[in-house]
């Protein structure tokens, strides 16, 4: 009680002391200076940053202004025409052939592939024909392009001679002149996100599509189609529109780490929204929902082969297809490091 006391005097000493200096006419020191100056306060936080990596290494594309002094300026763009605009020549209703199920390349290589940790084609030039265990053999670019024709799109191979195929190869040599034979640049491909040590759980999942996805990709899945049936302005992503079973997104890392830094759109490597848990459970949500099937009865010919988070069995290890698909991938991870 006494210290109390002592306590509230001395405040009104001080309050008193204030006053009567500022009616005085002296000068008191502003807020700041006197912070500074005397009083030591701790330094405000600077925000930590929550991009995803460097935006200062990024690779990015070349000037798509120069594209004319190409002698193949022609095949370049007709290249980028269809990457982003596939369903129009391509799709259900396409205009030069009738081969896949209406998504746009660019639907999941965002931006013709030029976005870093976008699922861009950076890497492309420079890495293929590289041997994949998928196929067990050296593929180069066109049997990769078909790959997602056959998967992702769903559909049909183009030949390799096609004046489309000719003109997406062109597209993507164009983009990846920098990169030096063998590079993979920073920020090429998908975001790999950190493991969870738990399995991905669809039921979270689906109250992160609820409150994340629905909006635009519908509550249904089924996005929104063009009026003129030439794509979607919202893709599907699930059901018989969407991605094969076979297809990379079917893979739970790839889907993970290409909506942690997309999705929902607008969403950027250097500005996530969702967080790590919710990017998994919503990947899990979405890839346990119904989507065409196709056999590639001359995939995998060595099982050892597969990556963790391959949906289908039989594997050279003991883990059950539910935690290869689902996770907790770490002892799988470890497993293989033996
Ligand atoms: C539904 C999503 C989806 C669509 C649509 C799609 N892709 Fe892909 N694509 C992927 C995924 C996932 C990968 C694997 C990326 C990884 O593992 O890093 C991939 C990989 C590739 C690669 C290899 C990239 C590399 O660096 O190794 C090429 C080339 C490619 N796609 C071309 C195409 C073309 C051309 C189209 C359109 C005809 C297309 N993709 C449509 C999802 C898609
Ligand atoms: C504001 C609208 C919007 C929201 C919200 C949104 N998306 Fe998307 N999403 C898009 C658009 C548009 C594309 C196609 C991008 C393009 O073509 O440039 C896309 C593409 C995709 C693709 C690749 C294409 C496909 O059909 O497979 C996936 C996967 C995806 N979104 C998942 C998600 C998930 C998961 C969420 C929620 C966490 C989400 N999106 C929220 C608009 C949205």
């Amino acid at each position: 009680m006494v210290g109390l006391l002592a306590l509230a005097t001395a405040l009104v000493g001080v309050v008193g002391g204030v006053v009567f200096m500022s009616y005085s006419g002296i000068q008191l020191p502003s807020l700041t200076e006197q912070q500074n100056a005397e009083v030591n306060l701790p330094v405000p936080e600077v925000p930590v940053s929550k991009a995803l990596a460097d935006p200062a290494q990024m690779w990015h594309s070349p000037d798509w202004a120069l594209v004319d002094s190409e002698p193949n300026a022609k095949d370049i763009k007709y290249g980028k025409e269809l990457i982003a605009n596939t369903a129009a020549y391509l799709g259900p209703n396409g205009k030069v052939k009738k081969i896949s199920n209406g998504l746009n390349c660019q639907n999941c290589h965002l931006q013709a592939g030029t976005v870093p940790l976008g699922n861009n084609y950076s890497a492309v030039a420079s890495t293929y024909p590289k041997v994949r265990g998928r196929s067990g053999k050296s593929e180069d670019v066109v049997a990769r392009i078909n790959g997602c024709f056959q998967r992702s799109l769903n559909g049909d191979a183009l030949p390799a001679d096609s004046k489309e195929m000719v003109a997406m190869v062109a597209y993507m040599n164009w983009l990846g002149q920098d990169v030096a034979k063998g590079e993979k640049p920073a920020g090429a491909g998908i975001y790999e996100l950190p493991l969870l040590d738990r399995a991905a759980d669809p039921i979270k999942g689906k109250s992160v599509y609820d409150r994340q996805c629905q909006s635009c990709h519908g509550p249904d899945g089924q996005g929104l189609a063009k009026q003129d049936g030439s794509g979607y302005t919202y893709p599907p992503l699930w059901g018989e529109h969407s991605y094969n079973q076979k297809a990379g997104l079917f893979r739970m890392s790839r889907f993970a780490g290409y909506v942690k830094a997309n999705m929902p759109f607008g969403a950027t490597y250097e500005n996530p929204i969702l967080s790590d848990e919710d990017s998994w459970d919503v990947a899990a949500y979405v890839n346990s929902l119904d989507r065409p099937d196709r056999s590639f009865p001359n995939d995998w010919p060595d099982i050892s082969k597969k990556p963790m988070d391959h949906p289908f069995g039989p594997y050279s290890d003991s883990f059950t297809e539910t935690q290869h698909k689902f996770g907790p991938f770490k002892p799988i991870q470890e497993a293989k490091s033996k």
